[in-house]
């Protein structure tokens, strides 16, 4: 993980408390929130990985559940060095079971039901110490952009789709004509054979990434500005080669470098990534401070996307995964197949994107983004809102607008 000010992680079941806290961290600067709105249990492996990452922890404790204390030993042990923890527990917690929270390393227990009393005041005065405290340190990695990567459970389940229109909304525009960006976003094809981000975007095919790879050159900045080319819509886009190469032909050094580069000159570089497992997307996951695997609820679809998120979480431990369903609405109540692959996925889906075939086409024939063919479409919401929490959880660098 790069470029971290302050990470709060929120693990709580209770939507209430989610929100409330989802919220008032929304409009902090250098703050960035994950949540998982489920039990320590119910995100199961992934707990650990996350505390791991993140400097203040809340999770909600079942003080009925004869784990409890096996439960927060394990966020204990898995917490970063001054990292804080806080329990959530019902206000009936017996004294004894707080007390032995505490010396297992919990720094306090709140009662669940005090949200606004207590739970987002600590929040927010830790946070303000935290951040009155490292000025210097956190300063100096905000000075570096996010790294986003996309993958795809499958061919054609629209990752590149949704990765071009991230890009965009990520420049949040403003200004009375929607045109000034405020951020500076790259967009990195990796689909070194197939790639369709030049067309989706409305830009010249290079050759840059074939020569590089045939060259075996190390990319650096004067390479990218040459390769690099800005889309209509503002987004800096590298595409992939318009001639075949063999996949073997580009090297790990070659994308680490492509990635430090563009960290330093873009407040956002979304990565493109091929389905196949190439040994080069490995510096990808190691610098990524978000992964979006894009699927269907389709039973084929999700059983691979499950591979692939062990796969990704093998190679980075810390990574971390959001699912987006794509060509599928939010449904009201989860129908059962929803609740399989959540299941199977041990996660809930963070975004959904619905189907939106007139939308898409004419976005596509034209070569624009969603948002110009309508505002308004249920799809471009869908991604504008994926982009808006993005910037909330991945802040832009600092000093840089
Ligand atoms: N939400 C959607 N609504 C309607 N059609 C969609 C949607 N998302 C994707 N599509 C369709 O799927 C096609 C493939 O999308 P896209 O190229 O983004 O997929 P991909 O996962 O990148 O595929 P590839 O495996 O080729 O890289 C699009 O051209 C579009 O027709
Ligand atoms: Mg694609």
């Amino acid at each position: 993980m790069s470029a971290k000010q302050i990470s709060v992680l929120l693990i709580s079941p209770d939507e209430q408390i989610y929100s409330a806290i989802e919220g008032s961290l929304a409009g902090q600067a250098n703050c960035r929130f994950t949540g998982r709105q489920d039990t320590v249990t119910g995100v199961n492996g992934a707990a650990v990985a996350l505390t791991a990452r993140h400097d203040v922890v809340l999770f909600d404790v079942d003080d009925q559940s004869d784990d409890l204390m096996q439960t927060a030993r394990t966020i204990c042990d898995a917490r970063m060095p001054n990292a804080i923890i806080i329990a959530l527990a019902s206000e009936d917690l017996p004294l004894e079971k707080a007390r032995q929270l505490r010396k297992l390393g919990v720094d306090d227990v709140l009662p669940r039901t005090a949200i606004n009393e207590e739970i987002v005041p600590q929040l927010d005065e830790i946070r303000a110490r935290r951040q009155a405290q490292l000025p210097a340190l956190w300063g100096g990695q905000a000075t570096q952009g996010k790294v986003i990567a996309v993958a795809k459970s499958r061919g054609g389940v629209g990752s590149s789709i949704v990765a071009a229109n991230m890009a965009n909304e990520l420049q949040s525009k403003e200004g009375f004509f929607k045109k000034k960006a405020t951020n500076e976003v790259a967009l990195v094809d990796l689909d070194f054979q197939f790639g369709s981000l030049a067309a989706l975007m409305d830009v010249e095919e290079s050759d840059a990434m074939w020569r590089m790879a045939m060259e075996e050159s190390i990319p650096d900045t004067a390479f990218l500005e040459q390769a690099m080319v800005k889309s209509p819509c503002g987004v800096d886009v590298l595409s992939a080669p318009s001639r075949y190469g063999p996949l073997s032909a580009v090297k790990e050094e070659q994308i680490a470098a492509i990635l430090d580069c563009l960290k330093r000159s873009h407040d956002y570089v979304i990565v493109d990534l091929p389905r196949a497992l190439v040994e080069w997307i490995t510096p990808v996951l190691g610098q990524a401070d978000l992964l979006y695997l894009v699927t269907d609820v389709a039973v084929p679809s999700v059983r691979s996307a499950r591979k692939l998120m062990d796969f990704y979480q093998a190679e980075n431990p810390a990574l971390e995964i959001q699912l987006v369903a794509n060509l599928e609405k939010k449904p009201i109540i989860p129908a059962a197949h929803h609740r399989a692959a959540a299941k199977l996925l041990e996660r809930d889906f963070a975004f959904w994107v619905p189907k939106d075939e007139r939308t898409v086409r004419e976005a596509v024939d034209r070569g624009v983004p969603l948002q110009d063919v309508s505002n308004r479409a249920p799809m471009t919401r869908a991604i504008r809102k994926l982009a808006q929490q993005t910037t909330v959880s991945l802040p832009p660098r600092v000093g840089h607008h």
